[in-house]
């Protein structure tokens, strides 16, 4: 199909009406071009087609498919081709169900751990999260079925989601809150992006031209169509003309005829409503082209898939006496709700109808010396003294006891945030319960994001299975009798408390004003900073083995930032079994003159080692590893200076480091004043030499006057130290001179300097 062409024989009409839905799931048609309709539907963890009573709030049925480990969980894995494998079996169920896009996957960062969506999402760190998505995003693309990453930008809380205005600088936007997107954009090639329901910075996010113009096509080189989030639009003409292509899902032709009114009346340039329909057309053929429902889905295949997967991601946060991995034929008492009923997925749009779900017991059937207590409801939070007695009573019975715990539903969805982090009561009174009658305790948990763990000191082991898609039962099982070694680490940071969020003081904001006050400083990069005691630290995870790291190698000691640095470290797997390792590659800024954080995650590999077996592992740094966002220079800044190269177990074990002196290769803008101060004046190279005479001048009429008649140390001399003189001096503003030297040095000669400093002078010969 010529596109140019047949939008070239459009009405104005049936262009405008291509810029929404015709209903929940698909594009218009206009059949008397040939144009057909095409269906995009959730995931992002297994695809939720409906094909009847459509909502995009989970609660109609969609067809029976997959559900896969969700997005938290799939991070923990740290496994780009994971994420690559889970989307490329998406991909294909789309195919087989034509479905031209899958609405994911989101890699918004999770600010704080009360976002209900958090389950949803990847990390708090963009890196993690940018590489897990554009994995996920490669994968499904090579089916030739679209992606929708989502939901551009700045959507952390689900609290008054559609009104609420996510309010922070640029540099903070530019290192923690775009750059998972970008990735998706620039390495993932997403064909589509979701504009979110949010306002940034006063403006929606779906009527904002910075964001979906400027940024995302001008500057990253987005050449798809944005979507509105279901029911996102809000001024819908001013939606189009910021880059807004389609709104779904349909306003029921309200919005095609403000369109139409806005190009008539002048108001809106036709040509970017030829744009939008071209977009919107691209997309649907590149799926078209090579649509095929041939392709078979393999749900059983997948399910297998996902179980592996669910496996790999799960993290082993405490094993004392190496208590896992259980041996099976022991006595072993099963304990919660979720061991029979697990919770595998979170609620909302994002709800996949599962063909088949495996609990922990479906998967230990037939096994001898296993029994079973419920300890707890999943409904109520009060603890039931029946079904804990219950409890404690197998627990008695057995030599090992596996409480599997976590979050019921209505704790974390879409929709709304949490309020607290804890559990409910019910399973903390349970676990305190049984830990105390039976030392050998595991806690296995379900979850969607971090929770509070009071009984932590009572209990041997605990795995963080997060919620792990159908097959969880059986990767749980894996897992706990060691058919797969645990390889997870935390994508996000486990605090003690609610009170030591980076973002408490603020988070869900005033009404609808959320100011990010916090800034840069989210997760880690907050906690690592102010050293707060947590309950678990980014990026930690054990291990049934043990790995050791040596010959920490950098290609040189010193780089200009337009080089590229290689990294190279050798890791061993010093244990009995096999296992995977996540390498963590950290960056460090030593010295720099703006806030920054003590190290951020700039590189991660996942690898398997046989017992004995040592691999080198290898990283490329550039310059966007070193680089801060410059507010000045409206770019990325690298200040010249020593950085470490950090390899890590997690933000908090660092066992390997060297450092890499780099240099910075532009200058930022200096413009200075007579306000400017004489620390700055001294630091800059042109500038120390023009004023070397004044600062002697300035320091010379500062130091106090020597007075022969005065004993030394007397009280007027001890009240001016040597350190007080040179903060004044080196505090005060250029124009202070003239005072100091008690006019001396005059107005018109610091003008003239200001002027040779500035540029707009020449030097006296
Ligand atoms: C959610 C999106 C989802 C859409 C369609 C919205 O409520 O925020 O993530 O893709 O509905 O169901």
């Amino acid at each position: 199909m010529d596109l140019h062409y047949l939008i070239s024989q459009m009405t104005l009409e049936e262009k405008a009406s291509l810029c929404s839905g015709a209903d929940f799931w698909h594009t218009k048609a206009i059949e008397r071009l040939g144009i057909p309709a095409v269906m995009v539907s959730d995931g992002p963890h297994g695809l939720r087609k409906q094909r009847q009573d459509a909502d995009h709030l989970g609660i109609n049925d969609s067809i029976r498919a997959v559900c896969f480990p969700t997005a938290s969980c799939l991070a923990a894995g740290f496994d780009k081709e994971a994420a690559r494998e889970i989307g490329t079996m998406i991909g294909d169920s789309c195919r087989h169900e034509e479905v031209a896009v899958v609405l994911g996957p989101g890699v918004n960062i999770k600010r704080s751990p009360l976002c209900g969506r958090n389950f949803e999402y990847f990390s708090e760190d963009p890196l993690l999260a940018g590489h897990l998505a554009a994995a996920y995003v490669q994968g499904v693309q090579s089916r030739s079925i679209g992606t929708s990453v989502k939901h551009f930008a700045a959507n952390n809380q689900e609290h008054r989601r559609m009104s609420s205005d996510s309010i922070m600088d640029e540099r903070t936007l530019r290192e923690i809150y775009l750059p998972a997107f970008e990735q998706v954009v620039k390495e993932g090639k997403a064909w589509t992006v979701m504009c979110s329901y949010n306002r940034l910075n006063g403006v929606y996010a779906s009527q904002n031209h910075r964001l979906l113009t400027q940024i995302l096509r001008d500057e990253w080189g987005f050449d798809g169509y944005v979507v509105s989030d279901w029911g996102a639009a809000s001024d819908r003409v001013m939606g189009l003309a910021a880059g807004m292509d389609l709104e779904m899902p349909s306003s029921g032709g309200e919005n095609d005829k403000r369109l139409v009114a806005a190009v008539k009346a002048g108001q809106l340039d036709e040509k970017l409503l030829d744009l939008a329909v071209l977009r919107i057309l691209q997309v649907s053929q590149r799926y078209l082209q090579n649509a095929d429902p041939q392709t078979p889905w393999d749900k059983e295949g997948q399910h297998r898939a996902a179980r592996r997967i669910a496996a790999e991601c799960m993290v082993l946060l405490k094993n004392e006496g190496s208590l896992l991995p259980l041996k099976a034929g022991k006595r072993i008492a099963v304990i919660g709700k979720f061991a029979r009923e697990p919770r595998f997925q979170g609620g909302g749009s994002s709800h996949v109808n599962s063909f088949k779900v495996s609990s922990l017991l479906d998967a230990l059937e037939g096994m001898e010396n296993v029994t079973y207590a419920q300890g707890y409801d999943i409904a109520g939070e009060q603890p039931d003294e029946r079904l804990i007695d219950e409890a404690v009573r197998a627990a008695k019975d057995a030599e090992t006891v596996v409480i599997v715990a976590g979050l019921p539903d209505a704790f974390e969805s879409e929709g709304y945030d949490r309020e607290h982090l804890r559990m409910p009561q019910s399973q903390n009174e349970l676990i305190r319960r049984v830990a105390a009658v039976n030392p050998n305790t595991v806690v296995v948990l379900y979850n969607g994001s971090p929770v509070e763990m009071p009984w932590i000191g009572q209990v041997k082991a605990v795995l963080e299975a997060y919620l792990g898609g159908q097959a969880v039962g059986e990767a749980t099982k894996d897992v706990l009798f060691g058919d797969v070694n645990p390889s997870g680490r935390l994508p996000e940071s486990f605090p003690l408390r609610l009170e030591d969020t980076p973002a408490f003081l603020s988070y869900g904001g005033e009404k609808d004003k959320a100011v990010y006050s916090e800034g840069i400083f989210v997760g880690y990069r907050c906690y690592d900073k102010k050293k707060t005691e947590l309950l678990f630290p980014f990026g930690y995870g054990l291990s049934y083995t043990s790995f050791t790291y040596a010959n920490l190698r950098l290609s040189k000691t010193g780089m200009d930032d337009t080089d590229t640095l290689l990294v190279r470290v050798d890791v061993t797997n010093t244990g009995k079994v096999a296992g995977k390792e996540v390498v963590q590659l950290y960056v460090a800024d030593r010295e720099s003159t703006v806030f920054r954080p003590v190290r951020e995650l700039k590189g991660f590999e996942k690898i398997a080692l046989a017992p004995g077996e040592s691999r080198t592992v290898s990283f490329e740094l550039g310059r966007r590893d070193f680089a801060y966002w410059n507010e000045a220079l409206h770019d990325w800044h690298v200040e010249t200076g020593s950085f470490g190269i950090q390899i890590g177990r997690s933000s908090r074990d660092i066992v390997l480091e060297a450092d890499v002196l780099v240099r910075g290769t532009v200058a930022l803008p200096t413009h200075f004043t007579m306000d400017s101060i004489f620390m700055d004046l001294q630091a800059d190279e042109r500038a120390a030499p023009l004023i070397a005479g004044l600062s002697h001048a300035m320091q010379q009429s500062l130091a106090p006057q020597g007075d022969a008649e005065q004993p030394e140390g007397d009280a007027a001399s001890a009240a001016i130290t040597a350190d007080m003189l040179s903060a004044m001096f080196r505090y005060s503003p250029l124009r202070s001179t003239v005072m100091f030297s008690g006019g001396r040095v005059g107005f018109a000669q610091l003008e003239q300097m200001l002027r040779i400093l500035n540029g707009d002078g020449k030097p006296e010969a």
